[in-house]
């Protein structure tokens, strides 16, 4: 079996400038669950194919979430990634803005090794989801001025900034193993609503988890003014009180600790929370659903055990 830190660790950033490399080889070095990767891979397995050669996709498919990460970064105005500085504060947001775009060619660079045979498919793929996550952010970006996101417009976003990464990664992988298109499809399906329930998990521990086991501050969604699953279904279950002291905080732009602890009061009292929590296990379960249609064996049984551990990660 590949050992996924192994191989990003393998990956050469001593190179000049080390103004552009460094920041890399930090980013890469500071772990994170490499799920993404992990996806290429099993996808690849479950349909038979021999993982190695699904290696240059599954690291170009990290390199380009960690890509996503420096410029999330600076976007979210995130300090803290995997209990760590982010690569703009320990530099600045030049340096998180070149070394990520950097980061994004060394994606297609890596690229270049995947067999030629699958390259033309595999390049279509992954540039496509590249410019879906692009459209994603920008619609995360835009939901934080508006008032009228609703929540099947929150779910649309976050199947475009987070669930067609995962997607594509099981697909990528599966193709290189030989799948045939109605596999790609479910493996496909799965992953988009892997990353559904993945990204409401996100928000809620954004919110809700502890800084330490999630290695990012708590609050910044509530900071920034994210329409989050959460502000979403607090909004639509509150009562009038409630949806006016919520607009008195979303009026409210200057980060504060008060703002962050009065909006999670509101979302325990709107149950907002478990709305997410029931949230999280209705995309588990479709989830789960789309791997009834792939051959039945021990890969397949990991990706289901897989949905399950993520709906209840703490990190
Ligand atoms: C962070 O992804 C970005 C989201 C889509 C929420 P991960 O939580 O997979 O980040 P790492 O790579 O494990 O740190
Ligand atoms: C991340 O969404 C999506 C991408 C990086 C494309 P978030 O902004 O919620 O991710 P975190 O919480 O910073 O990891
Ligand atoms: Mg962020
Ligand atoms: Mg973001
Ligand atoms: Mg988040």
């Amino acid at each position: 079996m590949i050992d996924v830190n192994e191989s990003i660790a393998a990956l050469d950033w001593s190179k000049e400038p080390q103004g552009l490399y460094a920041p890399i080889a930090y980013a890469l070095s500071s772990g994170g669950k490499r799920l993404r990767m992990q996806l290429v891979l099993a996808g690849c397995r479950l349909v038979g194919g021999n993982e190695q050669d699904a290696l240059p996709f599954a690291e170009a498919i990290e390199v380009f979430h960690n890509f996503t990460l420096l410029h999330d970064d600076v976007m979210d105005r995130a300090d803290v990634r995997r209990g760590m500085p982010t690569v703009h504060v320990k530099w600045n947001d030049n340096t998180a803005i070149l070394s990520g775009d950097q980061m994004l060619i060394e994606a297609y660079h890596l690229l270049e090794g995947v067999s030629a045979n699958h390259l033309p498919e595999l390049l279509k793929l992954f540039t496509r989801t590249a410019t879906e996550i692009c459209e994603g952010q920008q619609y995360d970006v835009d939901f934080e001025q508006r008032d009228d996101v609703q929540i099947a417009d929150y779910i649309e976003m976050i199947r475009l900034k987070t669930s067609v990464l995962l997607a594509a990664a099981l697909q990528g992988g599966a193709i290189i193993g030989g799948a045939t298109a109605a596999q790609q499809e479910a493996l496909y399906n799965y992953g988009i609503h892997l990353g559904l329930a993945f990204q409401i998990q996100d928000d809620l521990l954004d919110c809700f988890g502890d800084p330490q086991t999630f290695g990012k501050a708590i609050g910044g969604d509530i900071s920034c003014n994210k329409k989050t699953y959460l502000l979403l279904s607090a909004l639509n279950n509150a009562d009038a009180g409630q949806r006016a002291e919520l607009s008195r905080w979303l009026a409210q732009t200057a980060p504060s600790a008060e703002k962050i602890s009065a909006v999670k009061e509101l979302y325990m009292a709107t149950r907002a929370r478990e709305a997410a929590e029931q949230a999280i296990a209705e995309h588990t379960r479709q989830a789960l659903d789309c791997l009834n249609l792939l051959p039945d064996n021990d890969e397949r049984k990991q990706l289901e055990q897989l949905a399950q551990k993520l709906a209840q990660r703490k990190s």
